[in-house]
C-alpha cells in the first residue's frame, strides 16, 4: 500500500487514551467495511502526563510531526493536578489549533433517540445544530501561546480579545458553506451571528464582517443573536438553531451547554479546520475520576473519528473515506433507535468497551447506510 494516508495520534490524559483506543478500533472497522485504504496512525506523546515526567507538553518532533500528518486526532488534554506557575493547566492544542490555523471549530449537536433528552419539549428529539466556534483568536488569543498574557505583577492580568478581518472572512465562508451542505440535506440553512456587537468594538467588527460575506451566500438566511440572549434561546427552542458563528470563548462555552442539551460532552463531537490542516477531537475534557475504569463514553471522539474521515475524503479526494465515516455514523444512529448504545453517562449499563464492541458489530451487520 503506497501512500498511505497518517493521522498524527496525540492519545494526551485521563480518558482521552481509552476514547482514542476505541477510536481506532471503529475507524479501522469502517475502512475496511467501506473499502477504502488502511490509515497509519502516528502517535505522538504530549499532555499533562508527558509534561509532568518530561519537561515538554508536547515530545520535541510533536507539532512538526502533527503538521507533516494528513489529519491529527487527539483524546483528551491536561490534568487539573498539573499546572503552570501561573495556574493555567498544561494544553498544547491551543498552541496546536494556532501554529496550524484551524479557525473553524465545527461542534454538531444532534439529539438521538433514547439518548437523554434533557429538556421535556418533545421538539427537543429534533435538535440538530452546529456551533461554529473561531478556535485561533477571539478571547483564547493570548491563550493560544503560553506568555501572551499582560501581567502586571500581582496586582493586574490582561487577556487580550483579538479580532482579525482575515480569519473572520474566512471563517463566516465556512458558516456559510456549512449552512448550504445542510441545507441540501434538509436543514432550514440559516447562519446566526452569536456575538456582544451592542457593547463590544471587536464583536461591532465581527458583525460587520458577517453582514459582508452573507450576500455572497443569498439562499441562506440571516439571523443575529447576541450571546447572553442566545445561552436563553437554546434553552428556549434549541431546535430552532441551525448554524451558529461565533468567537473563540463564546463557543467554548455555548457548545457545553449545547452539548449537555443531547446528553452530555460524551456525545460532543469536534473538528477544527484550517486551510491546510485539520484536527479532530470530542469536546470534553480528560475526566481524570473515571479514567483508565473503563467508564467513559467514547461516542464524541468516535463521531470526531468520522468528521476525520469526512475531512480525509475531501483533502484526498477518496471518496470511501466519506463512505466510512458515514458507516460510523449510521451505526451510532442505528444503535441508540434500537436502544443497542446505553453508555454509562446516561446512567446505562455500557463501558467505553461494552459501547465500542457493540458499534463493531453494528458496522459488521449488513445494513448499508442511507447515504452510502
Ligand atoms: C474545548 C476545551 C479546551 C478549550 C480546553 C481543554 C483547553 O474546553 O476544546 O472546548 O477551552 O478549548
Ligand atoms: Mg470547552
Amino acid at each position: 500500500m503506497e501512500n498511505r494516508q497518517t493521522v498524527a495520534l496525540i492519545k494526551g490524559d485521563g480518558i482521552g487514551v481509552d476514547v482514542s483506543n476505541a477510536t481506532v478500533r471503529i475507524v479501522n472497522a469502517a475502512l475496511e467495511k467501506a473499502g477504502a485504504p488502511q490509515l497509519t496512525f502516528e502517535e505522538i506523546n504530549a499532555g499533562a502526563t508527558c509534561f509532568a515526567e518530561t519537561g515538554h507538553d508536547i515530545a520535541p518532533d510533536g507539532e512538526d510531526r502533527a503538521g507533516a500528518a494528513d489529519a491529527i486526532f487527539l483524546g483528551a488534554i491536561g490534568l487539573p493536578s498539573i499546572r503552570h506557575e501561573d495556574g493555567t493547566e498544561i494544553s498544547p492544542h491551543l498552541r496546536l489549533r494556532d501554529r496550524f490555523g484551524l479557525y473553524a471549530g465545527v461542534r454538531p449537536v444532534k439529539a438521538y433517540p433514547n439518548a437523554p433528552q434533557r429538556l421535556a419539549d418533545p421538539r427537543a428529539a429534533s435538535i440538530d445544530m452546529v456551533i461554529l466556534r473561531e478556535s485561533t483568536e477571539g478571547l483564547f488569543y493570548s491563550a493560544a501561546a503560553h506568555g501572551r498574557s499582560q501581567i502586571i505583577g500581582d496586582s493586574e492580568v490582561r487577556d487580550t480579545l483579538r479580532i482579525t478581518r482575515t480569519t473572520t472572512e474566512k471563517l463566516h465562508r465556512f458558516a456559510f458553506r456549512l449552512a448550504q451542505k445542510r441545507k441540501a440535506r434538509g436543514a432550514p440553512g440559516c447562519v446566526t451571528c452569536v456575538d456582544k456587537a451592542n457593547v463590544f468594538a471587536s464583536m461591532a467588527f465581527f458583525r460587520k464582517i458577517y453582514d459582508e460575506i452573507a450576500p455572497e451566500f443569498p439562499n441562506i438566511d440571516r439571523a443575529y443573536a447576541y450571546v447572553d440572549a442566545q445561552a436563553l434561546n437554546l434553552i428556549r427552542a434549541p431546535w430552532e438553531a441551525d448554524v451558529l458563528v461565533m468567537e473563540n470563548m463564546f463557543g467554548d462555552i455555548l457548545s457545553d451547554l449545547a452539548g449537555g442539551l443531547v446528553g452530555g460532552m460524551g456525545m460532543a463531537a469536534c473538528a477544527e479546520i484550517g486551510d491546510n490542516h485539520g484536527l479532530f477531537q470530542p469536546a470534553h475534557g480528560s475526566a481524570p475520576d473515571i479514567m483508565g475504569q473503563d467508564k467513559a463514553n467514547p461516542l464524541a471522539a468516535i463521531l470526531s473519528g468520522a468528521l476525520l474521515l469526512d475531512y480525509l475524503a475531501e483533502k484526498s479526494d477518496v471518496e470511501s473515506f466519506a463512505k466510512a465515516g458515514q458507516w460510523i455514523e449510521h451505526a451510532v444512529d442505528a444503535g441508540f433507535e434500537a436502544n443497542l448504545l446505553r453508555p454509562m453517562e446516561f446512567g446505562g449499563d455500557m463501558g467505553t468497551d461494552a459501547v465500542t464492541t457493540q458499534l463493531l458489530s453494528l458496522i459488521a451487520a449488513d445494513a448499508a447506510p442511507k447515504s452510502a
